[in-house]
């Protein structure tokens, strides 16, 4: 029998679904790149930003559903260190859909026992964006279940540099000898850091690239593309993906 947990509000999974899912071989850290917020809303005659808050209305549902099977690591592109570039408009809207979405969900989350975290640069983001997840950390930081972990301010190809500067740094002061910089070594300098890599990698909108998101830790991750944009991806289609990750077979460069 699948363990599968019921959040109050979740519509439980069918027993079909049930069958379909194997218990034993659940990912346990899936990371999305939420994708195609502003083509969504485009599509439908909107503004942009209309997408963008309905994406984020997404988080929850797609949260539960990973939380719903045993997932124990979910992580959420929400904001890269590129996406600076966007309208001022656009991205001073962004920042403040935290000050929106953590008084709303939090005791929900907290219920839940979920756990959030944040993978990112602190500099450059608005206080009150800062604070907004800071206060959610802060009040999830006694919970053991899902890691709810936004990637937000994040960009992979800046992480390994300033990895790489410290590792440097800790050399040249002796902490740590050029022979022992091995993958786990520097996986400790990578932001992520002590989470696992991500088995799954889902990215919505039809775009098939990984735009500097966790160059290093994606390495042997399996990845799933869908045509859907972020905030008409549903429940079903995150099991979807789950099932196809199921029949995959990761070999790691062996047989
Ligand atoms: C993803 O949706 C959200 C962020 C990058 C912040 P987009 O805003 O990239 O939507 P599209 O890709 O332009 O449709
Ligand atoms: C990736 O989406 C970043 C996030 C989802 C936060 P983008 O929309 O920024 O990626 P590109 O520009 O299409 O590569
Ligand atoms: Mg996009």
């Amino acid at each position: 029998m699948i363990p599968f947990k019921k959040w109050f509000g979740s519509k439980p999974l069918s027993a079909e679904q049930m069958e379909r899912l194997d218990a034993d071989n659940v990912p346990n850290h899936v990371a999305v790149i939420m994708d195609g917020n502003g083509r969504w809303a485009q599509k439908r005659g909107l503004p942009r930003v209309a997408g963008h808050h309905s994406g984020m209305k997404n988080v929850k549902k797609i949260t539960m559903a990973a939380d719903s099977i045993g997932v124990s690591v979910l992580t959420l592109y929400a904001f890269s260190t590129e996406n600076w570039k966007r309208p001022k408009e656009e991205v001073d809207y962004l920042m403040k859909l935290p000050i929106e979405f953590f008084p709303k969900e939090i005791e929900e989350l907290i219920a839940n026992n979920v756990q959030i975290r944040m993978t990112g640069w602190h500099e450059g983001l608005p206080d009150y964006t800062l604070k907004a997840i800071q206060d959610a950390i802060e009040q999830t930081k006694n919970n053991d279940g899902l890691i709810l972990n936004f990637a937000l301010n994040y960009g992979s190809r800046k992480e390994m540099l300033s990895g790489v500067k410290q590792i440097a740094e800790d050399v040249q002061s002796g902490k740590l000898h050029a022979d022992e910089i091995d993958e786990s070594v520097f996986s400790r300098y990578m932001l992520t850091h002590p989470l696992p890599d991500p088995d799954l990698l889902i990215r919505t909108s039809g775009e098939l690239r990984i735009s500097n998101f966790m160059l290093w830790q994606l390495a042997y991750s399996e990845l799933w593309f869908t045509e859907l944009c972020w905030p008409e991806f549903t429940e079903q289609d995150f099991f979807e993906a789950v099932q196809e990750y199921q029949r995959r077979a990761r070999r790691y460069g062996g047989l």
